[in-house]
Parts: structure tokens; C-alpha cells; sequence
């Protein structure tokens, strides 16, 4: 089979022939053809978590009906936090959707188990990190937000009852889990699964850890979820069209869940008329 990119190598071996000396060829490969290859990719695909804030906050602007929430697990001093409180309101969303934020705001819980421990040297979780700065951040919210709740504590202890029935109303669009450990990871989907309608957003922060195993950490909830450890009629689906180079974003497939996504519109009968035969649509 011919290789893809035959041509490109055939350019570089003649351009290689013009470059005296192996040394200056060398230094002229890495600087001149493979770093800005490197930067171009990384410019046009590389992922940026901001990003699909906005995005997702629009698509169920324009496509659903109904009021959402935003769910944040693991908020430590609310980087990210307020980056969503800011995006509800410059999408006039703010009347219709409420972020919430999970932590201990003491940092991050006793680690103890083989399931969050690093399969490399020096690049353990420890208990206490991230310390947050409650109510500091309660305040600022405060003062520029009124669509927002913190909820202080083990993820376990804080999603009760009464705080799932509200999903019910507030249906789930963005579920933000960046608590680094397998154990708090599946404490949130033990609890939260029904609550969780098909097509929201669930996004993993550390998905990289330990090289994306699916033996530890965050991809290990992933790959329990989908060989049905939590429940069976649910999965997760990797989302390629908010991001085409990470493997963070899903959406939630969930055949038993108390709740759904209403379109705007019903969707109208998608037949094509036939046009003029070329290409163009
Ligand atoms: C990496 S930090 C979050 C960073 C934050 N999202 C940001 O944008 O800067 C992880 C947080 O998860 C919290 N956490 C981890 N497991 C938890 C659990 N079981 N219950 C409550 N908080 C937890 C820790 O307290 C810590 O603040």
C-alpha cells in the first residue's frame, strides 16, 4: 500500500540534498520544518478547557429548552469556577442556569487506595492539596454572581437527596470532574447517575493521569462506567466534535435516566431535493 505522506517525504529528502553538512542539516530539520509543523498543529487542535465552556453553554442555548446546571467537582480556589459564572452571563444565560461547586475546600481527601496511586515516581496525589479559600471565593461569587451554590464537603456527604431532586427542574448540561482521584470520581457518578440525562457534557480534567490507564484514576471510572460496573443502559461516548485532539469529553448516554433533553423545535421531515448533480451541496 502506498504510504500517506509520501510526497512530503520526497520533498524533504531533496531539500535535504541542498543542506551541506550533517550538523547544520540537522539543526535545520528540528528549527525549520519540524517545530513550526509542531506549532501549527498545536494552534489548530490543541485543546484549551475554556473552550467547550462556551460551547456547550451554547448548544443547549440554541437546541434545548428548559433551565440547566452546571456541576463542578472539585473547585479548589474557583479557576474555573467563576470562568463558568462568566460564561452564564455573557450568554444570557444566566436567568436559566446554576453552577454548582463540590469540594472539601480543605483539599483533596485521604488517598490511600492502588486505584489513585502513580505508576511513576514523584507524581502522587497527597492528602490536603489544593487547599481552597471558601470564603474568599463565597464572597467574590457574591458580589457579581446570584446563579451559583458551594457546596462544602465529601462529594458523598453533599449530594443529597434534596440537591438531586433540583436536577430534576435544572437538567444537567456540563458536568466538570476535576477531583484527580478514582475514589471521589466514583463517589460523584455513584450518586448522580439517574440524575444525568443523554447528550450532557461530562468532562474530565485528568484523564492523563498515569497515561490514561484504565486502572487508576479518572480513566478508571470511565472504563467501569462503560463495562457496566455502574449500572447497565449507560455510557459514555467520546465527543470528537468539541475537541478532535482530547480525550476528556464525553457525553452521557443514559437509557434509565429520571430526566431528558427537550429539542426547541420537533424535528421536521430532513428530506433533500435533488440538485444539480456536482458536488456542491
Ligand atoms: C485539582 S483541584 C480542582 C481545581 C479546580 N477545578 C480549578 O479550576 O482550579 C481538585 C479538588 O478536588 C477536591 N476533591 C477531591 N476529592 C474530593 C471529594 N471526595 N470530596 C470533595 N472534594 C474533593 C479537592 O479538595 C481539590 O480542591
Amino acid at each position: 500500500m502506498a504510504e500517506r505522506g509520501g510526497g512530503f517525504q520526497k520533498a524533504l529528502y531533496w531539500f535535504g540534498k541542498c543542506i551541506p553538512g550533517t550538523g547544520f542539516k540537522t539543526w535545520t530539520y528540528l528549527n525549520l520544518i519540524r517545530a513550526p509543523r509542531r506549532a501549527l498543529r498545536n494552534a489548530s487542535g490543541a485543546f484549551y478547557r475554556i473552550d467547550h465552556i462556551y460551547e456547550v453553554l451554547g448548544e443547549f442555548r440554541d437546541t434545548y429548552e428548559g433551565k440547566y446546571s452546571v456541576l463542578e467537582f472539585g473547585v479548589a480556589d474557583g479557576y474555573a469556577f467563576t470562568k463558568k459564572l462568566h460564561a452564564a452571563k455573557y450568554l444570557k444565560m444566566d436567568d436559566r442556569v446554576k453552577v454548582h461547586g463540590f469540594d472539601t475546600f480543605s483539599g483533596l481527601p485521604d488517598v490511600d487506595e492502588a486505584s489513585d496511586a502513580s505508576l511513576v515516581g514523584g507524581d502522587d496525589w497527597e492528602e490536603g492539596t489544593y487547599h481552597g479559600r471558601y470564603e474568599e471565593l463565597q464572597k467574590y461569587c457574591g458580589a457579581k454572581y446570584d446563579n451559583f451554590e458551594l457546596h462544602r464537603g465529601l462529594f458523598d456527604e453533599t449530594l443529597t437527596d434534596e440537591f438531586l431532586e433540583t436536577l430534576l427542574e435544572y437538567k444537567p448540561i456540563l458536568i466538570w470532574i476535576d477531583c484527580d482521584l478514582y475514589s471521589s470520581t466514583k463517589a460523584v457518578f455513584d450518586r448522580l447517575i439517574p440524575y444525568i440525562p443523554s447528550g450532557c457534557v461530562i468532562y474530565f480534567d485528568d484523564i492523563y493521569y498515569n497515561f490514561s490507564s484504565r486502572f487508576t484514576g479518572e480513566m478508571r471510572a470511565v472504563h467501569e462506567i462503560n463495562r457496566g460496573d455502574f449500572g447497565e443502559g449507560i455510557e459514555l461516548v467520546l465527543d470528537r466534535a468539541l475537541n478532535w485532539e482530547s480525550n476528556r469529553l464525553y457525553r452521557f448516554i443514559n437509557l434509565n435516566a429520571k430526566t431528558q433533553h427537550q429539542l426547541k423545535a420537533v424535528r421536521q421531515d430532513g428530506i433533500r431535493f435533488r440538485g444539480d448533480d456536482s458536488p456542491f451541496p
